[in-house]
């Protein structure tokens, strides 16, 4: 079952493996109170395997509302099974990765953008995990794959999966990935962004929901694109590497809200707290370096607690 009343994000902070972790949504969040979170993507045979520990991989802090969980996979059961597991975390929408190329992933079983090369299996995948959850299934894609690469093509896998399966908005990274030769970072810059195909998709499907994805590096870009008819943005690296300056602006200038009220050293304080107490819970867990890589540090030696760490950032 899939929400009757569902309207796109306007914006949302891109999901990123290895970066887009409890501890960056933690950060984010304090930062700002409107953007969408999502997930690191997580693949349906973790959730699916890790029963015991599923907190580890699924469990969030409430404040990271809205939050989206993003699942890899290419295995119906495990779909299905691992939607059912995540049930119980209540996130706000599930969103299927079809864009990533990593060959840890595009070659484990069709996995990732390869997807797009099948849109009834993408169907019949969104179709089951939305039958096993409430909440908003959506597609993260690519705009094509190797020589799969025109707008005819990338018709005809939005046209399939939206006529077959209850997905209605998609997220487009709007460069199509190489499947050979190219490292994921460089398929996240090599192959050109093309926007005109995402502008394209709001043309030719007035019906579904678009949120463009790939390059957006500042706010007024951001605004450009909503104006320009986006029904949602998305920012990835842009979030990361600068979180002050693109999030601590999103609540005022795309929400036409207050801001959090915090100034940066507030934020850092309370980010400070955040870490403190993840490191005494956890012992052993996560380390110094992963709660403070989301602020920018790279070799850090640690003597004074966090916060005297933080004044030594750029992030300030
Ligand atoms: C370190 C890193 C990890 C990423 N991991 C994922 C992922 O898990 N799932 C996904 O759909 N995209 C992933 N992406 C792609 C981003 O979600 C996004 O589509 C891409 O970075 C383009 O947006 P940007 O130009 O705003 O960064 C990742 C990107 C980066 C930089």
């Amino acid at each position: 079952m899939v929400a009757d009343h569902y309207s796109p994000p306007l914006f949302s902070v891109a999901p990123m493996m290895d970066w887009t972790d409890h501890h960056y949504r933690t950060l984010a969040r304090l930062i700002s109170k409107h953007a969408w979170l999502y997930t690191e993507m997580l693949a349906a045979e973790t959730i699916v395997y890790q029963k015991g520990n599923l907190d580890r991989f699924l469990a969030y802090s409430p404040d990271q509302h809205p939050i989206v969980l993003q699942i890899g996979g290419s295995n119906l059961d495990n779909l299905a099974k691992a939607t059912e597991l995540a049930n119980a975390y209540c996130y706000d929408e599930i969103n299927f990765n079809c864009g990533c190329p990593s060959p840890r992933v595009a070659g484990r079983g069709c996995f990732g953008v390869r997807l797009m090369l099948d849109p009834k299996f993408v169907a019949e995948a969104i179709s089951l995990i939305a039958a096993n959850t409430n909440v908003p299934v959506t597609v993260k894609c690519r705009i094509g794959v190797d020589d799969h690469d025109s707008y005819n093509e990338l018709c005809d896998f939005i046209y399939k999966v939206s006529s077959l399966s209850p997905a209605k908005h998609f997220v487009i990274h709007s460069r199509k990935a190489l499947l050979k030769g190219l490292s994921p970072a460089e398929n996240r810059s090599i192959p050109p962004l093309k926007y005109e195909y995402f502008y394209g998709l709001l043309r030719d499907f007035p019906d579904l929901s678009f949120t463009i994805n790939g390059g957006i590096a500042s706010i007024d870009e951001v605004n450009g694109a909503l104006k320009a008819g986006a029904h949602g943005v998305m920012v990835g690296r842009a979030a990361y590497n600068n979180p002050w300056h693109i999030l601590g602006h999103v609540d005022t200038a795309i929400y036409g809200a207050s801001s959090s009220g915090l100034t940066r050293r507030q934020v850092l304080e309370k980010y400070q707290v955040y870490g403190d107490s993840v490191l005494q819970r956890y012992g052993l867990g996560p380390s110094l370096r992963d709660i403070v890589k989301d602020l920018g540090v790279k070799t850090l030696t640690c003597t004074g607690g966090l916060l005297s760490s933080f004044f030594l950032l750029p992030f300030i």
